[in-house]
């Protein structure tokens, strides 16, 4: 068996439970890209400060590119008994290289190590999730523009409440996307200091740069507290939280295209190559990808409360619990990055049926909230004119009509200064061109949004 790395002061050997219950190789090799690149720039770092001869860095230097090499070509082989990736990799450098690589870890521990790894790790996967985004904005916005001049009913309370054009709604979900990629910025500059130099908790007496380290790793500046640098999982817990608001977003429209593509609705059908049958139904055609995008909002948040939970009890510095902070971590980028993908190729795939979304616009009395505007005109107080449109729709319901075909006669026996013109207001068609206030669901207003999003996320 080999003496561990850190065995100096060791007579036994680890039992093979613990052993495997401690490891955490056979996910954090996901880290192996960081690791290298903190490897190297502390490696420069400690030749440039002479605490390592330039012949040494050279060897060093050489070696990581081997190691990475072997990783990518498959040749590696992780150990589950050399622990996590950060043994791993040092391990098989010392194999390969010999004495020059035993100087590697010099004013380093694996707990400023990890934190750092985790650190770049995020970065990037944040500046993914912020492309996929944006990728899902694009389609968005090229969906809305398939889509032009097409009337929707909006719902509040799932109920019917006034007429929507197709456009303002798919532009609603755009603009959630930018907060989430605005709330990803935010958390990427927050995280974007170096733990590395911090050693294990309290520094080192050895003359590091942490300056030059922080710099070759694009790293604003070192973080100014080691004890803080080695203990805090703030920025898990940030990004997790960013990408729970973006599941929860996910999910929202997964659930409206869900309801709009059943019998019931029948307002879009997705094309065969993004939906699935039935094991026993044979005529089902389900919208399964949307389902599972709802679906997994659930783990996302479910990461989140894990890290959350993992960091409450912790006194400081560094504890082991935080090596738990691994799997959540992976598990909501990997799951936000695809329920993205999947939205947006789903939204590629459907097709919004305008004649049934058309025949079923005249239920539900969608104007009568401009109904109450037109009284508004008049010089009717709106708290009057809504009792007013109120009972007009009452009459409506009674007679099993629309408020657009009841008579002048009718409509004046309820209100008095109801003239001809009303019917410029009423019906679907006529409510959705009085829409004028900014950010309204009026044409103009949602011609210049549409232009905005085109322009802002280059659509030509
Ligand atoms: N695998 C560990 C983690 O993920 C690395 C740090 C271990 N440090 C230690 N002193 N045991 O947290």
């Amino acid at each position: 068996k080999e003496v561990k790395l850190w065995g100096g002061r060791f007579k036994e050997t680890m039992t093979p439970a613990v052993e495997k219950f401690s490891e955490s190789v056979s996910f954090d090799k996901k880290l192996y890209k960081d690791d290298l690149a903190g490897s190297r720039a502390h490696a420069s770092m400690l030749s440039k400060q002479g605490l390592i001869s330039e012949h040494d860095l050279e060897v060093i230097l050489q070696g990581i590119d081997e190691i990475e090499r072997q990783i990518e070509a498959g040749n590696f082989m992780w150990r589950a008994d050399r622990e996590d990736v950060h043994m791993n990799i040092e391990a098989a450098l010392i194999d390969l290289v010999g004495e020059s690589a035993k100087k590697l870890h010099t004013a380093r521990s694996r707990n400023d190590q990890v934190v750092t790894d985790v650190r770049l790790w995020c970065r990037r996967s944040i500046d993914q999730i912020i492309n996929n985004i944006i990728e899902l904005q694009v389609t968005l916005v090229n969906l809305a523009a398939n889509n032009k001049g097409l009337v929707v009913p909006g719902y509040t309370h799932l109920q019917r409440a006034q007429p929507l054009l197709l456009q303002h709604l798919l532009l609603a979900y755009v603009e959630q996307l930018e907060r989430d990629a605005g709330r990803l910025n935010d958390c990427r500059a927050r995280l974007n200091y170096s733990p590395l130099g911090s050693c294990a908790l309290a520094g080192t007496g050895l003359p590091i740069d942490r300056f030059a380290t922080a710099k070759a790793l694009g790293f604003i500046a070192p973080l100014r507290n080691s004890v803080d640098a080695v203990s805090d999982r703030d920025f898990l817990i940030e990004l997790l939280s960013a990408n729970s608001i973006i599941a929860v977003h996910l999910s929202r429209i997964a659930e409206e295209w869900v309801l709009w593509a059943s019998e019931e609705f029948g307002f879009l059908t997705p094309n065969d190559a993004v939906s699935s049958g039935s094991s026993i139904m044979p005529q089902k055609k389900n919208p399964d990808p949307m389902e599972l995008v709802r679906g997994k909002s659930a783990r996302v948040i479910g990461d989140l409360t894990t890290i959350l939970v993992l960091c409450k009890g912790l006194p400081q510095a560094y504890n082991r619990d935080l090596q738990e902070d691994k799997e959540p971590l992976f598990d909501s980028v990997e799951t936000v990055l695809a329920s993205l993908k999947v939205t947006g190729e789903f939204a590629k795939n459907i097709t919004f049926n305008k004649e049934r979304i058309a025949s079923s616009l005249p239920a539900g009395h969608l104007d009568a909230t401009t109904m109450a505007d037109y009284l508004v005109y008049k010089g009717v107080p709106f708290r009057t004119s809504h009792d007013i449109v109120g009972k007009a729709v009452a009459l409506a319901i009674s007679r099993k009509t629309e408020l657009s075909k009841l008579s002048l006669q009718e409509l004046q026996s309820i209100c008095s200064v109801v003239d001809d013109d009303v019917y410029s207001f009423l019906g679907t068609a006529n409510a959705i061109n009085r829409f004028q206030s900014y950010g309204s669901t009026g044409e103009a207003q949602v011609a210049s949004q549409m232009q905005y999003w085109s322009e802002k996320l280059n659509i030509h």
